[in-house]
């Protein structure tokens, strides 16, 4: 029998696979995926719609205070909206992705999608990737993983995944931009990117896909999920 509820908690850098093994690992072990970026990134849509710059936080603060950012599910799937709107596919840009990027690291933004992702994990078995989520979106999950993999590996996953898009992209500038996400994601006051004490660390750099999803299964094992 499977405990009541439990919480995988997934952080990481830009591009370590933590969405790909995510998705996989719920769907082993029948949990809810909870993608806290998606999150960030319709806010950061938001603000490039209207045209608010990312690096005025006064400006940003006070914009999202009425945006209504909500989830559903579809067929297992995380659908993202923004006030009435999906935006699940708009938001799957370098642009938006960078601007949530910046946007992140104020703490009206952060406050603002707080409540919402402690309310998806509340009441079912999640797991859950983001930046901030061991350390403190879910301080008391019950296992807790920090997935990373070299600039260079990460780059060059997304260099293929972009080219199989058949999107034009240069390998050297995909890297450069990863280390400046890095840089940004760990450097800010609130919230910042970094391996909460109790997470297991995984680096995928020269793991399968496979392995990294066992690696995850085990580790919530080890913590305390029983599997049938
Ligand atoms: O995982 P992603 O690339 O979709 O996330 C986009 C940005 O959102 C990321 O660069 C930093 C921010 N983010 C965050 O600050 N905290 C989270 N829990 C998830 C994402």
């Amino acid at each position: 029998m499977q405990n009541q509820i439990f919480r995988i908690a997934i952080d990481g850098p830009a591009g370590a696979g933590k969405s790909t093994i995510a998705r996989k690992v719920a769907k082993e072990l029948g949990f809810v995926y909870v993608d806290t970026g998606a999150m960030y990134r319709a806010l950061a849509l938001f603000c490039l719609r209207e045209k608010i710059s990312p690096e005025d936080e006064a400006a940003v603060s006070s914009a999202i205070t009425g945006v209504r950012i909500t989830i559903s599910y579809q067929d297992k799937e995380q659908k993202v909206f923004l006030g009435e709107e999906d935006v699940s596919g708009l938001i799957r840009t370098e642009e938006v992705g960078n601007t949530a990027s910046a946007i992140s690291a104020y703490p009206a933004v952060r406050a603002h999608l707080l409540d919402l992702q402690r309310n998806l994990a509340a009441s079912v078995s999640v797991i859950m990737d983001g930046r901030d989520i061991g350390t403190c979106v879910l301080p008391d999950a019950e296992a807790k993983v920090f997935l990373t993999a070299s600039s260079g590996v990460r780059a060059m996953r997304r260099y293929k995944e972009l080219k199989e898009k058949g999107i034009m992209c240069n390998l050297q500038e995909i890297e450069q931009d990863i280390i400046e996400r890095d840089q940004r994601d760990m450097n800010r006051a609130v919230s910042p990117l970094r391996q909460a004490e109790d997470a297991v660390l995984v680096d995928s750099s020269e793991m399968t896909v496979g392995q990294v999803v066992s690696a995850i299964v085990d580790a919530a094992i080890a913590h305390g999920l029983q599997v049938e």
